[in-house]
């Protein structure tokens, strides 16, 4: 641990009421005994105070309600707090969302962002260099949490995958992944042009490339890191894993845009925010670094092994069944229902994360079938947080589109 640099820091996590949010929020206060973290979350449909009861009686961690975009509210937090590091999580995250209402993800994402920064860096100013640079104290960083969309959608080449065949100088370091595949011949690395091609990407490509023009134009200090589909525990069931096992353990449908062929690189949550902490204490400003799964898979697939899993827990451990109003002691594939696909819907996302495996030593440690059953087994134990999170003030929206599905 000693190569960190966050002994005694104090973070803004912003977000950190929202999935990855609180697992960064849980990784941070299990990890250093010695770090303060104020977490700034507007308590949207996708955050809950819930997620982080436990870690809120803690006396390193206090919380604000409230909206990035607000000047004067997060002015107060940096008057209160030496704020070493922010980190961003805060965003609208859900593309079909961004598809029925774009513009909460330009205030938010794009606006938002550059409101944290400005802050940030009125605050951390502490004079001007001979060339009219400001100056900034000592350690500061502004991490932005990104996304794999911003670099567009990758061609689908191999309809049956081919092995994914890792540089030598990876393969030594991530050493605990086997049996890895790849659906085509390219993958996103850092110099892939950006090329967002949704309201949700387009908002995250805008707010990537306002972090970067603070880094040109005031040699603001920023880290960027772009990560693919996340899973894990804590995720809200609107997304295809959480919202797969909520409908399966209700016995109800599974749905699956288009021919369920498009393809995705999941990374399991705490592997990201490993990664994210590395690079806040381990890395210099201005560099980006691109965290990916080396998992990439079918979403129909995805769906399939879930509904396995489930099948092979409830078979082991008759226990939860009895827990469940559905009988789930039959379930298979019948459940899947295709539906309309998704407008503009994204081929293919594959990260290659080369330059953080082989410069700070990360990799992703959870291979899929581990972390999907860990999963399965959080939902399954915690399926009053399901409730919770579902009956909020979005109701409405959630029941319109979820709820016949
Ligand atoms: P999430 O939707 O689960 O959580 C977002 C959190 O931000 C919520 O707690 C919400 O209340 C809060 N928030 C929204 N608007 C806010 C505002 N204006 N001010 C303050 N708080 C606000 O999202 P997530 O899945 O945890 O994603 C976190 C970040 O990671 C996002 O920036 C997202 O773009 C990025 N990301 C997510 C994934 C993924 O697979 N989930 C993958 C790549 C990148
Ligand atoms: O790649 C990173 C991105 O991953 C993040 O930037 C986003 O914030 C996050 O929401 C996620 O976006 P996706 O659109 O890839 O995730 P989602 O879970 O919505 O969908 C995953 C795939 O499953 C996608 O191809 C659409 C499909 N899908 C999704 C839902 C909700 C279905 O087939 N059925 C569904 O009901």
């Amino acid at each position: 641990m000693d190569e960190y640099l966050n002994v005694g820091k104090t973070y803004l996590v912003t977000g950190g009421a929202g999935f990855i949010g609180a697992n960064f929020v849980k990784y941070m206060l299990e990890k250093y005994a010695d770090i303060k973290l104020v977490v700034l979350d507007k308590l949207t449909y996708a955050g809950n105070l819930g997620t982080i009861r436990e870690e809120l009686k803690d006396s390193r961690i206090s919380f604000v309600k409230g909206d990035i975009c607000n000047r004067e509210l997060v002015e107060n937090i940096f008057m209160q707090h030496d704020i070493d590091y922010v980190v961003n999580f805060a965003a609208e995250s859900h593309v079909d969302r961004s598809i029925e209402n774009p513009q909460i993800f330009l205030e938010t994402n794009i606006l938002g962002t550059q409101n944290l920064m400005e802050v940030a860096k009125n605050f951390w100013t502490i004079g001007k260099d001979s060339n009219g640079y400001p100056i900034y104290k000592e350690g500061k960083k502004f991490h932005h949490v990104s996304t794999d969309e911003v670099y567009g959608s990758l061609s689908k080449d191999f309809d049956i995958p081919k092995e994914l065949i890792l540089d030598e100088a990876v393969r030594k370091i991530a050493t605990g992944r086997k049996n890895l595949q790849t659906y085509g011949e390219k993958m996103f690395t850092e110099s892939t042009p950006l090329d967002p091609r949704s309201p949700y990407s387009a908002s995250k490509t805008a707010s990537d490339m306002i972090v970067m023009s603070y880094g040109e134009t005031y040699k603001f200090p920023f880290n960027i890191t772009r990560c693919s589909n996340n899973y894990g525990p804590y995720h809200f069931p609107e997304k295809l894993i959480p919202l797969i096992i909520k409908n399966i353990l209700a016995g109800k449908k599974l749905p699956v845009y288009g021919k369920g062929d498009n393809v995705r690189d999941w990374l399991y949550v705490m592997d990201h925010c490993k990664g994210i902490d590395m690079v806040i204490s381990k890395v210099e400003a201005h560099e980006i670094y691109n965290i990916g799964g080396f998992n990439e898979e079918q979403n129909i697939n995805i769906v399939k092994l879930t509904i396995d899993t489930i099948a092979r827990i409830m078979k082991e451990e008759p226990k939860y069944q009895s827990v469940l109003s559905t009988d789930l002691s039959n379930i298979n594939y019948d459940l899947i229902t295709y539906v309309q696909d998704r407008l503009g819907h994204d081929s293919r996302y594959a990260i290659d994360p080369t330059k953080i495996v082989t410069e700070l030593g990360w990799y992703p440690e959870t291979p899929f079938t581990e972390g999907i059953e860990k999963t399965i087994r959080w939902y399954l134990d915690n399926q009053e947080w399901v409730a919770e999170v579902t009956t909020g003030d979005y109701q409405g929206y959630y029941d319109k589109i979820y709820k016949e599905r």
